[in-house]
């Protein structure tokens, strides 16, 4: 368990780029996940990768609330920080070039309005931005259970093979579910998956 404050407060860091080895001293391997919500996820896996810094970001400050409370109770290292702001400025703003293993997207906000498309975390120009923020190799991972969203992202991810391969992926790739993936597999939903490897 760990019992101090997680949270780096958007005030304090707005103004230069995130130093990532001051922020996970002793840990060269650093993800992010966008919209950790519960934290259940995030938890799970950062337990599993103690070698590994994670960033995790969330829009809504009564969803980091309950986010933090099982992180605080789960975590089993001091591996993780987290923002409460957009997760797209974050990543664009302030993580510098060629610093991130791998971003976790897992049931962005789907957006179904055509007029509000232009608000979707997984389009063309941000996984272009995203590639930038990834080392070579590093890995993007998307999960979408909405279908005209999972058609949307196939179509953007096959505009930018000149940045990433894109690797097979599954339900069955995934051992760390989300708590919204658990609830969807229960109620038999279709999901669709997505795994991107800069070039
Ligand atoms: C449908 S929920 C999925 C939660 C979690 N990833 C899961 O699979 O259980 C989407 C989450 O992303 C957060 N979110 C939406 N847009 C965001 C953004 N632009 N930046 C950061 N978080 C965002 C929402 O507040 C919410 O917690």
């Amino acid at each position: 368990m760990i019992d101090h404050n997680i949270e780096l407060k958007i005030e304090d860091i707005a103004f230069s780029k995130l130093d990532l080895k001051a922020l996970f001293p002793g840990r060269d391997k650093v993800e992010l996940e966008m919209g950790f919500c519960s934290g259940l996820f995030l938890s799970e896996y950062a337990n599993s990768k103690p070698d590994t810094g994670f960033l995790g970001l969330e829009i809504s400050r009564k969803f980091i609330v309950r986010g933090h409370r099982n992180l605080q109770k789960r975590l089993l290292q001091d591996n993780v920080r987290t923002v409460c702001f957009e997760g797209i400025a974050i990543i664009k703003e302030l993580l510098p070039f060629n610093s991130l293993d791998a971003i976790h997207i897992y049931f962005p906000d789907p957006w179904p309005k055509k007029k509000h498309h232009k608000f979707r975390t997984v389009r063309f120009e941000n996984l272009i931005m995203m590639h930038n923020r990834l080392k070579k190799g590093g890995k993007i991972y998307i999960a979408t259970d909405h279908p005209e969203y999972g058609e949307f992202i196939a179509k953007e991810i096959s505009l930018t093979g000149e940045f990433f391969n894109i690797l097979p992926y599954g339900m069955d790739d995934r051992k760390i579910k989300t708590k919204w993936e658990k609830k969807q597999i229960a109620d038999c939903w279709p999901i669709n998956y997505f795994l991107l490897e800069k070039k």
